[in-house]
């Protein structure tokens, strides 16, 4: 039977992954649960991701962080909360070398919070669940063979990774001293629609599209297992309904590419759907100076939630980018309001003083 889920508390739910999950779930005319949406609204969140759900019942939004103790313990209150799936990170690498400090504020002691408060409000529950969303780059860096199995020992190399990686013990710590009910997903590299574009994907198919140079970390060679978010989407609904608890489950995208290779493969994606030639885009391919600490490759080996849980990819590569084109072309007014800043006006517009 899988698993009921009532009062949802989704935390960074204005950013790319948990903007994708709010969204499909509300979708389904079937799913009669309640979300509320805890975002504090840093430069990554925006909340017009979701602003057609805004007048939706089942759609909640409050903008506030995970480190504030009082506003999370009055959401559990108001709301009765029975599942939390905690998204809110700060998330980009190269950010995580220039300024650790919040990545260790938000990442550890905000999640290091949340636990602490459903300890609190579920210790005479048993119909609770916390999804801790965590990433493959907790287990360090491959060399040109072999996968992360859940097994695999944690050896976090930047910041960033550093900072999932203490929230992921952090989190397990609660599980096996205090019996919290949780669970954990480490995902590989996420691609797909309203994802912020200073990572790797969009941020190259918006220089494509405005002529400018394609900056590719040293050699190009390094490998990252990409995976279309709306898949993660699915991998996360699975695990919230099935996931046995005190597990950690890796998602992956059975779909490793260099850097290089999935950067000629955009051209040709991007050079298609504007009618360009593709050896005019490749031209903008501009090597530059390696990001300290680079992990060489990172691929995952996600078995475990395929054969114990049933989930499995259901798009293609092939498919995922042009889609992922698609939607950035579509929508490029979206991209000119997150490349001005202009979207933090219509955050102050429509949601100060709420
Ligand atoms: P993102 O940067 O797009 O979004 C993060 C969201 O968290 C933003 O809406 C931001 O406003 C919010 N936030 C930041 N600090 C907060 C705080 N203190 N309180 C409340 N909200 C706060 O990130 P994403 O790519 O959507 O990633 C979501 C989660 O998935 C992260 O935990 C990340 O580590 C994990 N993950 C990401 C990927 C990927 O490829 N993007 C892969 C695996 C795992
Ligand atoms: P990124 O999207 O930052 O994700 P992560 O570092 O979490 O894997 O980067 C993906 C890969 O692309 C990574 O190997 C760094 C590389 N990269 C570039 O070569 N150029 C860029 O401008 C960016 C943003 C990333």
């Amino acid at each position: 039977m899988p698993r009921a889920l009532r009062n949802i508390l989704v935390t960074g739910g204005c950013g790319f992954i948990g903007s994708n999950f709010i969204r499909h779930s509300l979708f389904q005319d079937n799913f009669s649960g309640k979300i509320i949406n805890l975002d504090a609204l840093t430069y990554a969140g925006n909340p017009e991701n979701l602003e057609d759900y805004q007048n939706d019942p089942r759609y909640v939004f409050v903008q506030g962080s995970i480190e504030n103790a009082q506003l999370v313990d009055r959401l559990f209150d108001t709301y009765d909360i029975d599942t939390v799936i905690n998204f809110a990170a700060e998330s980009h690498v190269d950010r995580s070398i220039h300024g650790p400090a919040q990545f260790m504020q938000t990442n550890v002691m905000g999640t290091f919070t949340l636990l602490e408060t459903a300890r609190k409000f579920w210790a005479e529950r048993n119909d609770t669940l916390f999804l801790h969303i965590s990433t493959d780059e907790v287990y360090g860096s491959l060399g040109s063979s072999g996968y992360f199995t859940e097994a695999t020992a944690y050896d976090p190399r930047s910041p960033y990774s550093a900072s999932k990686a203490s929230s992921d013990h952090v989190a397990r710590a609660y599980y096996h001293t205090y019996g919290l009910p949780i669970t954990l997903t480490n995902c590989s590299n996420n691609y797909g629609p309203y994802q912020f574009p200073e990572k790797l994907v969009p941020l190259m198919i918006l220089n494509m599209l405005e002529k400018k140079y394609l900056p590719v970390y040293g050699d190009g060679k390094n490998v990252r297992d990409w995976l279309y978010v709306q898949d993660h989407v699915l991998a996360i609904w699975t695990v919230l309904e099935q996931g046995a608890l005190g597990e950690c489950y890796n998602v992956g995208g059975d779909n490793e590419w260099s850097n290089i290779g999935l950067i000629e493969t955009l051209c040709d994606v991007v050079a298609r759907e504007t009618d360009q030639k593709s050896s005019e885009l490749k031209n903008l391919i501009h090597f530059v100076k390696d990001r300290p600490g680079h992990d060489q490759r990172y691929a995952i080996d996600c078995q475990k939630i395929k054969h114990n849980l049933g989930w499995k990819q259901t798009v293609s590569f092939t498919e995922g980018l042009q889609k992922t084109v698609h939607w950035y072309l579509h929508n490029m007014d979206w991209v000119k309001r997150v490349q001005s800043g202009e979207y933090q006006n219509w955050i102050q517009l429509n949601y100060q003083n709420r």
